[in-house]
């Protein structure tokens, strides 16, 4: 199976205005009480998202009336607090929001449920809910280990009312499911909180959303929480779920970084979230931040981001968004109470460092917290864990180094269409795509274009020729793919405005003999090869633009190019400007024989099955056989002044 990626080049500015995507918090609560409740619910803008599949597909399972609406709305038949279905094994991946609140509801309605997940799921502790409600008379076995799904649940007899009793200082959700449980024993019922509760605004969504259901709790501190007796569920009729607030907070730094305003709608001072607060975190940081009821702006300040140290056990999700923010703030950024990312979908301290240093940062990590200092960023392909939140902060790294995002489509958890709605808000490093065949002087115009606006400057053949001469050195066959597809993958290469290094010494005319010419050639057609190339050339599209000479700049490479230019010229006045530069340099020559061998290379290149030469549909043609290099150059340098503007 090929890796799945996604290549982000470097990112120039951001400004814009995005919709959020529905909170995963709110739609999974409101889904579970539209179930238990009375009534039928309308609910609107729900997010669409793994997790909440998994949650529809739970209740479908149960018994539960679920039926689309169009678009994101949804209406849910509620059951009364009585699920239809009494035996049923449900699979919730690796959706917490799904499996802690059923675990605690199907417990308390009674019935003989197998609940499972991920690999990912079974890691992830339920130990204390369990606890607690075992305290309440559940039948609950572990089918794996002790404290962690995959569960089984059989009918019991519930004991009504009463004081329960649940540690809240490793997940939030454990209170959060026994309290949105709680109402199905119809007796007043209290639970008392052991320890530090931790993430208590996702308590307060919580609180919020049963209130909407009709169901008060009366709250003492954050220690004890009364159910009264009677409390049933009942539909509010139409419910709007709220943006993201989460989500928000990617687009926020963003702003925050590249210039802005970005502009978030769907979440904002009224809303229930308690992410919402990383705004604040963020102003901490210095970003100038605007709100609205149902919207929030993040710009970047005069003098850039400033480091903060920050207690984030109100913002444990957002936080990881500090995390990456902190690249661009000066200072090192400290991150403290965060331990409960070390049970989200991932071991979120350690995913955060490793992927952090790749990028050349200095991290420092503890038991609960991680600190963050800046460096040069370097390009990195960054692993993402099967963790969503992985994925979309690392987004933010672009603004100071081309990336590599591993297994990007993980955001589908909650936020299936991240990586576009990121990219309308930000502003790619332009590339200006030269492709031609050999010996159309492409390389020259190329390099002549970037000087005069400033661009970065890659000869892509070169890497190829690097490839040729590298496993000529190691001895390995150029038609050995595998081979030949590890030395590219780790060549030790630095192209400098004067030279190119091969381990560290300058390679000089070693790379442009006939003999590498065509052995460039083929080692270009293994497809291995040229996968063991496309990210080293990807991670040349840096601030402020970049001019890329070869084959497949504008077809595989950098396909969002800004301007694509077919470069040729007739195989003739190629084979006698090659003649001439060779005879220039004091080598021997013969024009037949280069004739014959451009020819052969032009066949090469242009009827291989990957990336073949060719001119695109959107490449402008510039035949070069009556231009002056000067001519070719200013024809190239105005095209690109228009694509640019
Ligand atoms: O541009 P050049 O002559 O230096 O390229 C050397 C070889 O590398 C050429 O025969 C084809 C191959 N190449 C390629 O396949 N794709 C590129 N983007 C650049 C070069």
């Amino acid at each position: 199976m090929t890796k799945e990626f996604f290549d982000i080049p470097q990112f120039t500015s951001a400004a814009g205005i995005v919709r959020l995507p529905g909170s995963k918090s709110i739609s999974n609560r409101v889904l579970l009480l539209a179930a238990l409740a009375d009534g039928e619910t309308e609910i609107r803008e729900l997010l669409a998202s793994d997790d909440t599949e998994r949650m529809l597909e739970a209740l479908k399972t149960l018994g539960v009336g679920v039926s689309t609406l169009g678009g994101e709305n949804w209406l849910i038949k509620g059951c009364a607090g009585i699920f239809p279905v009494k035996q049923a094994d449900l699979f919730l991946g690796n959706a917490g929001t799904a499996f802690r609140p059923l675990t605690a509801a199907l417990a308390l309605a009674g019935g003989d449920f197998v609940l499972k997940g991920v690999a990912r799921m079974h890691e992830r502790p339920i130990g204390d809910l369990v606890d607690g409600l075992r305290q309440l008379g559940a039948d609950i076995t572990y089918l794996g280990n002790d404290g962690f799904p995959p569960l089984h649940l059989k009918p019991a007899s519930i004991r009504h009312g009463g004081v329960v009793r649940v540690r809240g200082d490793v997940s939030s959700q454990f209170l959060t499911g026994l309290l949105m449980a709680l109402p199905l024993t119809g007796e007043a019922a209290t639970v008392e909180v052991l320890g530090e509760l931790i993430s208590k605004p996702y308590i307060q969504i919580t609180l919020a959303i049963m209130a909407r259901f009709g169901v008060v709790v009366q709250r003492d501190g954050w220690q004890r929480f009364t159910v009264a007796a009677g409390s049933r569920y009942f539909s509010p009729g139409t419910i709007y779920v709220e943006g993201d607030a989460s989500s928000a907070s990617y687009f926020l730094a963003a702003g925050a970084i590249g210039g802005g305003p970005v502009r978030v709608e769907g979440v904002g001072r009224d809303s229930i979230q308690g992410d919402v607060r990383f705004a604040e975190a963020l102003a901490q940081m210095g970003a100038e931040i605007e709100m609205g009821p149902n919207w929030m702006s993040a710009r970047a300040p005069v003098g850039g981001l400033v480091a903060v140290d920050l207690d984030c056990n109100h913002i444990p999700d957002a936080a990881m968004t500090l995390a990456t923010a902190a690249l661009f703030a000066k200072g090192t950024t400290t991150l403290r109470n965060i331990a409960s990312w070390r049970v989200k979908e991932t071991d979120r301290i350690a995913a955060m460092a490793t992927e952090l240093r790749k990028l050349g940062a200095v991290v420092e990590e503890g038991e609960d917290f991680i600190k963050v200092t800046p460096a040069c960023l370097r390009p990195a392909s960054i692993d993402t864990y099967d963790d969503h939140r992985m994925a979309m902060c690392f987004s933010l790294a672009a603004f100071g180094t081309p990336l590599r995002i591993n297994d990007p489509k993980c955001v589908a958890k909650t936020f299936p269409d991240y990586f576009e709605r990121f990219a309308s808000v930000t502003r790619a490093a332009p590339v200006i795509a030269i492709d031609g065949p050999s010996a159309s002087g492409k390389g020259t115009v190329a390099a002549r274009v970037a000087a005069a606006l400033g661009f970065a400057y890659l000869d892509s053949g070169a890497l190829y020729r690097l490839t040729a001469l590298a496993a000529q050195r190691a001895c390995v066959e150029w038609s050995d793919e595998t081979a030949v597809a590890a030395i590219a993958a780790a060549l030790d290469v630095e192209f400098s405005e004067t030279y190119i290094s091969l381990d560290g010494i300058p390679v000089g005319d070693a790379i442009r003999t006939e003999e590498i010419s065509a052995a460039a050639s083929k080692v270009a057609a293994l497809p291995a090869v040229r996968e063991a190339l496309l990210f080293r050339q990807r991670a040349f599209n840096t601030v402020p633009g970049l001019v890329g000479d070869g084959r497949d700049m504008g077809s595989v490479v950098f396909p969002q190019a800004a301007l694509k230019v077919f470069l040729t010229a007739s195989a003739e006045v190629r084979a006698e400007r090659r003649h001439k530069q060779l005879i220039g340099k004091g080598l021997s020559a013969n024009l037949p024989d280069l004739l014959l061998d451009l020819q052969q290379r032009d066949a090469r290149d242009s009827q291989r099955s990957v990336a073949p030469l060719r001119q695109e549909a959107d490449a402008k043609l510039l035949d070069t056989t009556s231009l002056t290099i000067e001519e070719a150059v200013n024809q190239v340098l105005m095209w690109s002044r228009e694509a640019l503007q």
